[in-house]
């Protein structure tokens, strides 16, 4: 059987459009619907918890590979566009794979943003802080930082054909769409897709890190 050598497989560029080298990578998922005092039972999570099993997958698929957490990775869960939570790959402990444990933390805090009397960023759990924001203020913040917003989207340019800045910030929403003013604020986002199949968030977030995996090794096509 005649297999492909390494030599065979063109290697991604160490320079030009397609070079990644990156610093961070972060995710912003866009929810509607989860109850924002945290009021829900740990056994409802897709019914009473407002499909906040959706965001527990996305968490999970933005910092756990085997054996281990993704600390270059950032995630942003705006909630009803109220408040944001912020988990941090460098900093987090006890995220587990399963949602309900998951749930348990972002339910934490939540009722800690319930809470909150003023603007500031308060930590609810280790690598999880929470504050009063919304979308617009958030992405006005990741410009800031320097971080470069992109809208996934099914009709975007190919994932594995786009430019990628240093510092990437996928937006992506729950199961829901994006509401008219949120479609605003995101429309001048270069789009990018995954594939052209209309596929759930979390898997969205493990394709996005499987191809900047890929270029940050230097393979192109599953070829070191
Ligand atoms: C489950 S989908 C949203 C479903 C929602 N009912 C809608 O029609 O917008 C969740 C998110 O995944 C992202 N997404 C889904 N398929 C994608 C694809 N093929 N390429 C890029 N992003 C995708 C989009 O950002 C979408 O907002």
């Amino acid at each position: 059987m005649s297999r492909l050598s390494a030599d065979d497989a063109p290697l991604v560029p160490r320079t030009g459009a397609l070079y990644y080298k990156g610093r961070m990578r972060t995710f912003v998922v866009v929810s509607h619907t989860v109850p924002l005092d945290g009021d829900f039972s740990l056994s409802d999570l897709p019914g009473g918890a407002g499909r906040i099993d959706i965001l527990c997958r996305c968490a999970v698929e933005t910092f756990l590979v085997s054996h281990g957490i993704r600390k270059d990775a950032v995630l942003h869960l705006v909630i009803r566009d109220r408040l944001v939570i912020t988990l941090r790959g460098d900093r987090l402990r006890h995220l587990n794979p399963d949602e309900r444990s998951t749930a348990a933390l972002l339910r934490r805090a939540l009722t800690r943003g319930a809470e909150l009397a003023t603007d500031d960023e308060i930590a609810s759990t280790q690598g999880i802080s929470v504050r009063r924001a919304g979308l617009a203020g958030l992405l006005q913040e990741i410009n800031r930082a320097g971080a470069r917003p992109m809208l996934l989207d099914e009709d975007g340019v190919l994932l594995a054909r786009s430019p990628m800045p240093e510092h990437p910030a996928f937006v992506l929403s729950d199961h829901r769409e994006f509401e008219p003013e949120e479609r605003a604020l995101l429309a001048s986002l270069p789009r990018v897709s995954v594939g052209p199949r209309w596929l759930h968030g979390h898997q969205c977030i493990t394709l996005v890190h499987a191809e900047l995996d890929q270029r940050e090794a230097g393979w192109k096509n599953g070829y070191g």
